[in-house]
Formats: structure tokens, sequence, C-alpha cells
């Protein structure tokens, strides 16, 4: 038997029971994985509220690292032993121990840790799929990015800010300002203090920047549209505050002939290749030090709903690893 989180109705942080389940031997072209680290997502409260729904019953999780414990037939990549990663698939990293199918599975980067994977894969891999794929960064661009200070947001600054951009960070707390400004961040405001389209306008002079990384949702989303030069775009990619819904098109026309993109990891890899890619691009930039995974909270998977009310109540910053 292993301890994983199961989730029999949508809701709150309650809703996620820490249960004993038995785990099967890996069936032809399946591993065991016993996890070492679980990385907490924000798309883990999506999942469990409900907003990106799934079939109930339903365990949580979608990116964990860990050990290969044992390997069905026909499996040739993996052996005993064999230091990985997991992310993606049906919810289920939430957890001891689980059966995935092998190419689920990728080997651990050379010179990178189990912890400090488990807190950059998705997170990392989201940062570069934003300034390589949907908004590729030549470096002297002005940018804006929101929740500058959490797990997506240490990363995707300092990762823009190598790349030769001039970052300005929304934070929502004086603490989490001073940290973004050591993690890539050339100008901070503190969104529940200033007002932020004012500052982002000041900053650039009246002229505006020509991409948003919005992944703050609805709270932002008009402000966001409202920092953009013509032509800008608005590269929304999460829902901390509540999805957007019922946008009218019109809005664009006003303000300047902008673009809107709903951006998700998924697209970029489904594309051939582009998993390998990101993976040794993410795994270059972390051994280079440019970008530098802030482990800011661990936790016990006995605690899981404390892990969520703290997400939830924006008391966290940088990664969040739960250990099994
Ligand atoms: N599209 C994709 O493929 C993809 C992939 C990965 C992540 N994401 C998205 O990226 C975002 C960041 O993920 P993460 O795991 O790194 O989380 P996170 O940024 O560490 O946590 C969310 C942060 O959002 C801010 N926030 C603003 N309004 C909020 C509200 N009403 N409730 C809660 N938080 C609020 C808070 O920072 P302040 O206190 O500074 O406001 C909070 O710390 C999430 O929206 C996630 O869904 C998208």
């Amino acid at each position: 038997m292993v301890k994983a989180v199961q989730v029999q109705s949508y809701g709150g942080p309650e809703v996620m029971e820490v249960v004993d389940l038995p785990v099967a031997e890996p069936g032809p072209g399946q591993v065991l994985m016993r996890n070492t680290a679980i990385g907490f997502n924000f798309i883990d409260t999506y999942h469990r509220t409900g907003l990106y729904p799934l079939p109930l019953p339903t365990g949580l999780g979608v990116e964990a690292t860990g050990i290969i414990e044992a390997v069905g037939d026909g499996v040739a990549d993996f052996a005993v032993g064999d230091k990985v990663a997991a992310m993606g698939g049906g919810p289920s990293a939430y957890c001891e121990a689980r059966l995935l199918d092998a190419p689920m599975v990728t080997k651990l980067p050379d010179g990178i840790g189990e912890r400090t994977f488990a807190a950059a894969m998705l997170k990392g891999l989201t940062s570069w799929a934003l300034l390589t794929q949907t908004f590729p960064l030549k470096g002297g661009e002005t940018i804006l990015v929101h929740a500058a200070a959490g797990g997506v947001g240490l990363i995707l600054c300092q990762w823009a800010k190598h790349l030769g951009a001039t970052v300005i960070g929304t934070v929502g707390t004086d603490e989490k300002a001073t940290l973004s400004k050591e993690h890539g961040c050339d100008h901070v405001i503190v969104y529940t203090k200033e007002n932020f389209t004012e500052r982002v306008r000041e900053i650039t002079e009246g002229r505006g920047v020509p991409v948003v990384f919005d992944s703050v949702g609805q709270a932002t989303f008009e402000g966001s549209l409202d920092c953009l030069q013509p032509l800008g775009l608005l590269a929304s990619f999460g829902n901390a505050s509540g999805p957007v819904t019922g946008v009218d098109l019109g809005i664009l026309s006003q303000k300047g002939s902008l673009f809107v993109t709903r951006m998700t990891l998924g697209t970029t890899l489904a594309m051939p290749g582009k998993m390998t890619e990101g993976v040794a691009a993410l795994a270059e930039i972390i051994r280079s030090g440019a970008v530098k995974i802030e482990i800011n909270h661990t936790y016990k998977l006995d605690d899981i709903q404390q892990v969520h009310i703290d997400a939830e109540n924006r008391k966290t910053t940088g990664s969040i690893i739960i250990e099994p």
C-alpha cells in the first residue's frame, strides 16, 4: 500500500484526503516510480475545485521526481534505481509511489537534484515556452510579468532578464518585491498599493510594453491590456484570481489592435521534439546559474490541505515541494 491524495468531489482544500492505495506490479510498458519530491503547481487547485474538470474520484498533482523501483516488460529506457521525473498525464503525483507509462517519465538531467527538478520542471518549461514560442524575446524589450515572486514568476523573470529584457514585475507585498528584485526584476510594482497600469506607463515613459505575461487572470486582465503598446501581446496563461470570460473583442481594437493568447504548455509539448528541447534548455539554464530555483516551502504529504490553503491565500513565494 502507498499513501496517496484522493478527491471524491470538487471543493475547497478539505476535499483532499490522504488514503492508502494498493500498487500493482508494472504491466508491459509501465514503470513503478517512487517519489522523492512532488512539485506543487497552481493548476492543482484548478483540478481540486473543478475549474479544470476531471473524472471523479481523482488523484491530484502533475509533477514529481523520484526513483524507478520496478519496470514492466518491454521497457528498455529505464532500469531499477534510475533517477527520473514525471510530468503531466492524469493528475496523480501526490503520492508515495505510482505506476506510469514509460513515455511519461524522463531521466533526471545530469547535475540537477530531485528537489530542484520537481520545483522547476513544469514552471521552468512554461517559462521557456512563453519566452521562446509565445513571445520570442530578442533582448532589449521591457516586459511586464504578474505574480513575479511566484513559482513561475521567479523563474520567468530571471530567464527573461538573462535573455536581455528589462523586467517589470508585479507582486502583492513588499517582501515579495524584495525577492523579485533579487530574481530578475528591474522594477517591481506592489499592486495591492499602487495602480500597476499607471506605474507601467511611468516606467516606460508612456510607451507601454510589447508583452504582458499574465497568470493572475480575471483581476488583472483589463489592466494588463492598458499596459500594452499598440499591437502588443497579452500572454494570458493562468487563472490565479479566476478565469477571464466574456471578452468583447472590440476592446482589442480600441486599445491599439492588441493581440491576446491564452497559452498552455501542453500545446508546445505536443509538438515533436519540444519536450526534449525544453528539458535540455531548462537544465542548461539551471546549471549555468542564470536561473536559480528557489524552494521556499516544503511540506509533508500529510499536510496537503495546508499547501493549498497557503498557496491560495498568496502566502507562498517561489516553488513549493511536497515530501511523500
Ligand atoms: N498555461 C500553462 O501552461 C501554465 C503552466 C504552469 C503554470 N501556469 C499558471 O501560472 C500561474 C503561476 O503558477 P504557480 O504554480 O507558479 O503559482 P504561484 O505564482 O506561486 O502562485 C500564484 C500567485 O498568484 C498571485 N495571485 C494574484 N491574485 C491571486 C488570487 N486571487 N489568488 C491567489 N493568488 C493570486 C499571488 O501572488 P501575489 O501575492 O504576488 O499577487 C500568488 O502567490 C498560475 O496561474 C498557473 O495556473 C500556467
